[in-house]
């Protein structure tokens, strides 16, 4: 008897087709998410859960005995709580490495964006403001040649600072718990303390997971450190932020603008003070979403299902 899973929402054909060579599988349809009363219905008998962000609950887990994975199609995992899911004998998995490319480029898309107020001069074009002068108030910031500072060079940022490095010969350093010597001779790279990255860079990245560790690790401090000129972007989760700190910094002027992908809170409030202000450039936490990459990143989360309900080990365990 092939083994039972539950599929959270619409994947690409082949990754269906995949997944009914080895399981008995089923999918929610419909394009809002499942609700939990639902979920817990459908989970009762299951082995596996393709489930992408699940809030993994005791709740949850009580529903679903059988359940010996929960496989996320995303990199980060802070949806999980790992310690409970251990303690329910279920593995939770995850799908690096086939993002960390498109992120890269989304993350450009954003330094540039920022840097060249991009979306200001699209509104400022499509309103007719355009007039025959040139306008000097959408003059932007240059990055080839300026330093960045990457918080958290794992495989993302590492892929933020190659295109930086030869893009764009900007001067790239980083904060990490850990020094990354192999990419600081690959590089070019300088491992700075938090607050030496906070003051000398222009452009300053946070590439941190979210853990309790990490939430808030960008306050109010580090804000005063950062340059006047500095610009901020976040695209890995926005709880290591402190919002209200930095809507403070950008109101305020004490940086020149941000560039955000993820949010405190998602989706935004409309009432969030960060819409109403033009120095910040925002995107819908969109940074893995190409075609291609959430194909791959569907198939990644598929291959760690099927190898977690069939006795393998799943390539892509989330570890702590
Ligand atoms: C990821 O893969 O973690 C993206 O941020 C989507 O959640």
């Amino acid at each position: 008897m092939k083994p039972k899973v539950f599929i959270t929402k619409q994947i690409p054909e082949e990754v269906e087709r995949y997944i009914a060579e080895h399981c008995e599988y089923s999918i929610w349809e419909e394009e809002t998410p499942i609700p939990e009363a639902q979920l817990k219905e459908k989970i009762k008998d299951v082995d596996g859960l393709i489930c992408p962000k699940a809030n993994v609950t005791e709740s949850l887990l009580s529903h679903a005995p059988n359940l010996k994975v929960i496989s996320n199609i995303a990199v980060g995992y802070d949806s999980f709580d790992t310690e409970l899911m251990e303690s329910h004998g279920v593995l939770g998995t995850h799908t690096p490495y086939v993002l960390d490319e498109t992120v890269a480029d989304l993350i450009f898309g954003l330094i540039l964006s920022a840097a060249r107020r991009i979306p200001e001069m699209d509104k400022f074009v499509r309103s007719g403001q355009w007039s025959s002068m040139e306008d000097t108030s959408l003059f932007g910031k240059d990055v080839h040649g300026a330093t960045l500072g990457i918080v958290g060079l794992g495989r993302i940022g590492e892929k933020v600072a190659r295109r930086a490095k030869f893009g764009f010969n900007m001067n790239v350093q980083y904060y990490n718990r850990s020094r990354r010597e192999e990419l600081e001779e690959k590089y070019g790279l300088e491992k700075k303390s938090m607050e030496e990255l906070m003051q000398s860079s222009d452009f300053i990245l946070t590439m941190v997971p979210l853990s309790p560790e990490t939430t808030k690790l960008i306050g109010e401090k580090e804000f005063s450190l950062m340059k006047q000129e500095a610009v901020f972007i976040n695209a890995s989760r926005g709880k290591v932020v402190d919002e209200s700190a930095l809507i403070e910094a950008l109101k305020s002027n004490k940086i020149r603008g941000a560039a955000l992908d993820v949010f405190e809170q998602e989706p935004v409030d409309a009432a969030n003070p960060l819409l109403s202000l033009d120095n910040v450039v925002l995107t819908p936490h969109l940074g893995s979403a190409t075609q291609q990459a959430r194909d791959a990143m569907a198939m990644k989360a598929a291959e760690n299902l099927v190898a977690g309900v069939t006795g393998q080990a799943p390539p892509n365990v989330v570890k702590e």
